[in-house]
């Protein structure tokens, strides 16, 4: 069986056991039950605990031995020394996979490490895949589905998420929300002592409900079945890899028993199979949006428009450092631009618009530059000064994306202000705009985008446009 068949029972399962559902509030197994219910998940439910006939108005089963239907998942949430106990039981009853949220493994020292190799020769000999140990679990809000603790939901969207850390996972979740940012999958994977990056990679290469795949990793054990995954997959990857300094391997030894490695190595490795490396939360998903929502761009030339200097130079410097260029604008692209300028201004490339800009100064100069054959990606900023209109600078922003989808060349915004301004490119983000808070964020959203076309040339096996 192929990964896709092999997990399928795990995310899209038809019935799932919850050993250790407890009847406390305070306990994760309770927690456990509770999501899956919340979320209306309509397959069969059955709590396992064998010290009560019911929870949660469900009947419960002392174990899965006792359970008469096929069982596809069982969620594992009892003490760790108990799991190869119930683990044996699962691969008796013949569940097709398991996660096991129990810590205690690995990340804990050599006996953890012995125990983690326990369960997973039961999973083998079971044929059982696992997800962990140590795990939150996994949020589906595509297919609502919570199997997980923690209370709360994604936004549902088109940017899976991975990661080997589950709290900072839950902090990425309400950090999408927040800045609207939709997930299809979310999954924890914990210590990977069976499934592993690897794998869900090529899982959710087939997922149709995912465009881009966002990674928080620790440690790979298995570099060279990543490396292939990686090659094979036909959807941009943005990857954090944490552990870079010796302080965070250490921290990542004892968090999920990982061992972090050269960073040297992970570096360039990223580089060979054209994942994208993220070195923080924000930069991910700056990364994961602009890939899922705009374009790659066909070359690096950069066309820069904003409404005060100030940010317009800074743009330029971000794009020129990182390997961009902020090219000159051809003759025609001058002309066209002279009569939407007031007579302080010369048109050219970072263009300011100046400060009393309006809707349609910014749209006009935004239309003819991105027009331009110069060209290939094209960064809108608005600063709020006093007499800025932001309101009319979103609009602006939103019919460019919507009108010049054919010319297949990004646009992102920028902007700089307060939480005024904020509040109104909220508008930019609901309608999936890449839109950022800094020249760095957006000067380095476009050179992602620049090097996603060099991804996609290496996948369809042409030569990439060479930097301008
Ligand atoms: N089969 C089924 N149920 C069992 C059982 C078994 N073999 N053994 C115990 N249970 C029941 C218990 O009776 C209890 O139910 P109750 O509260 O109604 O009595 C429930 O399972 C939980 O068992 P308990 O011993 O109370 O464990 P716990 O809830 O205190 O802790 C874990 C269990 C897994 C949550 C805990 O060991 C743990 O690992 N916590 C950390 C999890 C974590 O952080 N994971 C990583 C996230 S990134």
């Amino acid at each position: 069986m192929g990964v896709v068949e092999d997990l399928r029972p795990i995310f899209s399962p038809k019935s799932i056991a919850v050993i250790g559902a407890s009847r406390s509030p305070m306990k994760i197994g309770y927690e456990i039950l509770q999501n899956i219910l919340v979320q209306g998940y309509t397959g069969k439910v059955i709590p396992i605990n064998p010290e009560t006939p019911t929870i949660m108005g469900l009947k419960t089963q002392p174990s899965v031995l006792a359970v008469k239907e096929d069982l596809d998942l069982a969620i594992i949430a009892v003490p760790a020394e108990f799991v190869p106990k119930v683990m044996s039981e699962c691969a008796r009853k013949k569940v097709k996979g398991v996660i096991v949220i129990s810590s205690g493994f690995a990340e804990t020292g050599e006996r953890g490490k012995q125990l983690e190799e326990e369960i997973l020769q039961i999973a083998r000999r079971g044929g059982i895949r696992l997800i962990g140990p140590n795990t939150l679990g996994y949020k589906d809000p595509i297919d609502s589905l919570d199997a997980a603790f923690v209370f709360g939901m994604p936004r549902p969207g088109e940017i899976a998420l991975i990661s080997q850390s589950g709290a900072l996972c839950i902090g990425m979740i309400y950090y999408a929300n927040g800045e609207h940012i939709g997930l299809s999958r979310v999954i924890s994977v914990g210590n990977k002592a069976d499934i592993d990056d690897a794998d869900l990679i090529d899982y959710l290469s087939a997922d149709p409900a995912t465009k881009v795949i966002a990674m928080y990793i620790e440690g790979i054990k298995d570099g060279r079945k990543f490396l292939d995954a990686a090659r094979r997959c036909h959807k941009p990857i943005v990857a954090i890899k944490a552990g870079r300094t010796p302080a965070g391997s250490a921290a990542a030894s004892t968090h999920t028993g990982s061992l972090s490695g050269s960073d040297a190595v992970y570096d360039s490795a990223f580089k060979q199979v054209h994942i994208q490396r993220a070195y923080d939360v924000i930069e991910l998903f700056d990364y994961a949006r602009a890939l899922a929502y705009q374009p790659c761009a066909p070359g690096n030339r950069v066309g820069i428009i904003s409404n005060g200097g100030g940010a317009g130079i800074m743009i330029a410097d971000w794009c020129e450092s990182i390997g961009l260029k902020v090219p000159n604008l051809t003759k025609k692209t001058v002309d066209g631009l002279r009569p939407h300028l007031p007579s302080i201004t010369s048109p050219r490339n970072p263009l300011d618009v100046t400060g009393d800009a309006r809707f349609h100064r910014y749209h006009a100069t935004g239309s003819i530059v991105l027009s331009d054959p110069n060209i290939d990606a094209l960064i809108m900023t608005c600063v709020h000064a006093g007499i800025a209109r932001p309101k009319e600078y979103v609009g602006a922003v939103i019919k460019l994306v919507e009108e010049k989808k054919n010319l297949k060349k990004p646009i992102v915004a920028c902007w700089v202000g307060g939480p005024e301004i904020d509040e109104v490119v909220q508008e930019l983000r609901v309608k999936n705009i890449p839109v950022y808070s800094s020249a760095m964020r957006a000067a380095k959203a476009v050179k992602c985008l620049y090097d996603e076309g060099g991804r996609q040339d290496m996948v369809a096996g042409k030569k990439h446009k060479e930097p301008a």
